[in-house]
């Protein structure tokens, strides 16, 4: 039954005043975890109790004897004298136990193409692909990277690098060609794996030409395999490009997974940062499939036989990688896979596929609830939602509102709801409540999980008391951690452990926490913005934007969203006399859609003759973010010259009237 939208409205009204709510009794009755057992068990010796996980949630070829070995910190490695194989876990050892005929993905296309992949289906493509990979002299520790829509193909191809010890280096399909080429560059890339085409809500990109225009760049790159999806020519280089359904067919269909060391390189996936060059994340096999194995099982309380689990991101982020691919498959369960867009062809499209596929386990980002709730509840109302047991989100701090519109209007009241709180640096979940025992607080991710510790610190370090608000770090090393930046292993050092030296992971996120230890994150504190919950450097737009011809200078800041949770605003200064104009605004949204990909496009541009800038010549951000959120501004002592704020305010001015 349709709810009356004010009856709704005050209903979640109500609800604002309730700070916690307790797991439900029916969830408890069946959940995994209802106390602290596990928290404490792993609070006596974390790293064994680590290696007891590892033990238990993975098959290994030899079992590592070694935990932690903290040696060379920040350096450290995990499970070292053990050896395994991620696709091996991922597939061969259900099919061996007699579940073969599972659905491993339910596949749901753009126009509504359905596609059923059992656990058999997976690894028979998987062994052949793998065969194709070698077959073009691909093996142990070369990079691969994979640049395809939201299909079936890219968990075969991450796992088929995965089964020959190669390393997968997965680029979100929204990146532009340009961003392709760069992270294929800096990673020495041997091939790569594309498409003919993207469709994205009934209209048609071609990828393979655009990939083709930038590739010829990268020396490296023997191969480029093309995945026939999209019904569109595909230009096809000879020697060097192939048909992936061609090189499948042709291929042996067995291919034994490698015996991996724990420490063996799983993928590289490239993060913002705060400079304009990406960071090359490196994970490792042991450790990583540890963590994101046991996190989709004891976060979302799996039962691998029932469950049918549901990731809305995409696989080119790191949530796809943990919780569509590498945690659900380890754990085999019946996972869902949708390429298109939630509102195509029409604004139910979600709640249809959970009513179709009987999801039972929702995990989705804060910015697509915002997203549903403009939409309005009469979508979600028209499906039956009623086996929906858990719900998730992640990438970012989600509003006590839109909380309580997940809770009411998809979770029907009835489901827990995990916030959880991780990075593309920790591989998996850190921080959130164990929904079967824990309470959860609208707002507040949680606690660190258990064998991972966090703390609140200031400036040098120093814990806070409870309620101040100041730096997140972690505290302990875990399994998932990254290993280090590809290639840059100062980088390393300097992003994350300068700061408080090697034991205390800087995160680089402002957070606060209760008096029961739930952690509050509260958002960036360097130069990263956080679009949609997706990872965007204020540096790279700014030289994305520099690079254009006119342009003189940019910065580039986050402002607060309504809708996207932050968007970028960029102040830009001309070259010249150049007068910015309408047109000259969408030239340069273009352009930074071509460099980087239409996700960092900035949602506001406003023309400023001059930025602040101290007499070292460095911008002012922090007061740029003042003006743009309409603040007191802070100190301007530093500054050069201080009448550039005042015309500065006088342009925001301006620019906001003609907006409203
Ligand atoms: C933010 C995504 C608040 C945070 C898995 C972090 C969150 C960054 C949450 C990592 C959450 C992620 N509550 N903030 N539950 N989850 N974040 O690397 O700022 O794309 O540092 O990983 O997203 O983004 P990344």
């Amino acid at each position: 039954m349709a709810a009356e939208p004010e009856t709704l409205e005050r209903e979640l009204g109500e609800l604002l005043d309730v700070e916690r709510f307790e797991p439900p009794a029916d969830f408890v009755r069946r959940a995994r975890v209802t106390d602290d057992s596990l928290h404490r068990a792993a609070d006596k010796d974390p790293p064994g109790w680590w290696r007891e996980q590892a033990l238990a949630v993975l098959d290994w070829v030899k079992e590592p004897q070694q935990a932690l070995d903290d040696s060379n910190a920040p350096f450290y490695t995990w499970f070292a004298d053990g050896t395994l194989n991620a696709s091996y876990n991922c597939l061969d050892r259900h099919v061996e136990a007699g579940r073969g005929d599972r659905v491993a993905l339910h596949w749901r296309g753009e126009e509504g193409e359905e596609r059923d992949l059992t656990y058999a289906d997976l690894l028979a493509d998987t062994q052949r692909f793998a065969n194709a990979l070698k077959a073009r002299g691909i093996g142990r520790g070369d990079v691969v990277g994979i640049f395809l829509p939201m299909i079936p193909e890219v968990v075969v191809a991450m796992l088929a690098c995965a089964r020959i010890g190669a390393v997968h280096n997965v680029v979100f399909g929204g990146f532009s060609p340009e961003s392709v080429k760069e992270r294929m560059l800096f990673s020495d890339a041997k091939a790569l794996i594309t498409a003919d085409g993207a469709r994205r809500k009934g209209k048609l990109a071609a990828i393979k030409p655009a990939v083709d225009e930038v590739m010829g760049e990268v020396k490296t790159l023997d191969t480029i395999f093309v995945v026939r999806h999209a019904d569109n020519d595909a230009p096809m280089t000879e020697g060097r490009d192939v048909f992936y359904d061609e090189v499948l067919q042709a291929a042996d269909a067995e291919c034994p997974p490698e015996e991996l060391p724990a420490e063996h390189p799983l993928f590289i996936l490239y993060s913002s940062g705060s400079t304009a060059k990406p960071k090359g994340i490196l994970h490792t096999t042991g450790g990583y499939m540890t963590g994101v194995t046991w996190t989709h099982r004891e976060v979302f309380d799996l039962r691998p036989d029932e469950d049918v689990f549901w990731c809305s991101a995409d696989v080119g982020w790191v949530t796809g990688h943990s919780y569509i691919v590498y945690g659900p498959l380890s754990n085999g369960c019946t996972s869902v896979m949708y390429e298109g867009a939630p509102d195509y062809p029409d604004k139910d499209v979600w709640w249809e596929l959970c009513e179709r596929y009987g999801v039972t386990i929702f995990y989705t980002a804060p910015t697509a609830i915002r997203a549903c709730i403009k939409w309005g509840a009469q979508y979600p109302e028209r499906h039956d939602l009623s086996k929906l047991r858990l719900l998730g989100t992640v990438g970012e701090p989600i509003n006590p509102k839109a909380w309580l519109w997940y809770h009411k209007v998809i979770g029907g009241g009835r489901c827990p709801i995990v916030d959880t709180w991780w990075q593309t640096e920790t591989g998996g979940i850190m921080i959130t409540t164990l929904p079967g025992a824990q309470a959860t607080k609208p707002g507040v991710a949680g606690t660190p999980l258990p064998g991972i510790a966090a703390a609140v610190v200031d400036d040098q370090g120093e814990e806070l008391p409870h309620g101040t608000q100041g730096l997140l770090s972690l505290t302990r090393p875990w399994p998932a951690m990254l290993r280090g930046l590809y290639r840059d292993e100062d980088r390393y050092v300097q992003t994350y452990w300068a700061k408080f030296g090697p034991r205390k992971y800087l995160v680089g996120d402002a957070s606060k926490q209760d008096d029961e230890g739930y952690v509050s994150v509260i958002g960036r504190v360097d130069d990263v913005i956080n679009v949609s919950g997706h990872r965007l450097s204020t540096a790279e737009v700014e030289s994305a934007i520099v690079s254009h011809p006119k342009v003189a200078e940019a910065a580039c800041i986050g402002q607060a969203d309504e809708d996207t949770g932050q968007a970028i605003a960029a102040f830009v200064t001309l070259e010249g006399d150049l007068e910015g104009d309408d047109a000259m605004v969408a030239e340069l949204r273009d352009h930074v859609a071509s460099r980087i990909g239409k996700l960092a496009r900035p949602k506001r541009i406003i023309w400023s003759d001059e930025l602040p800038k101290t007499r070292s010549g460095k911008i002012m951000r922090r007061l740029l973010k003042d003006i743009a959120e309409g603040r007191e501004l802070g100190d301007v002592t530093t500054l050069k010259d201080p009448d550039v704020m005042a015309q500065l305010e006088e342009k925001i001015k301006i620019a906001q009237a003609e907006e409203g």
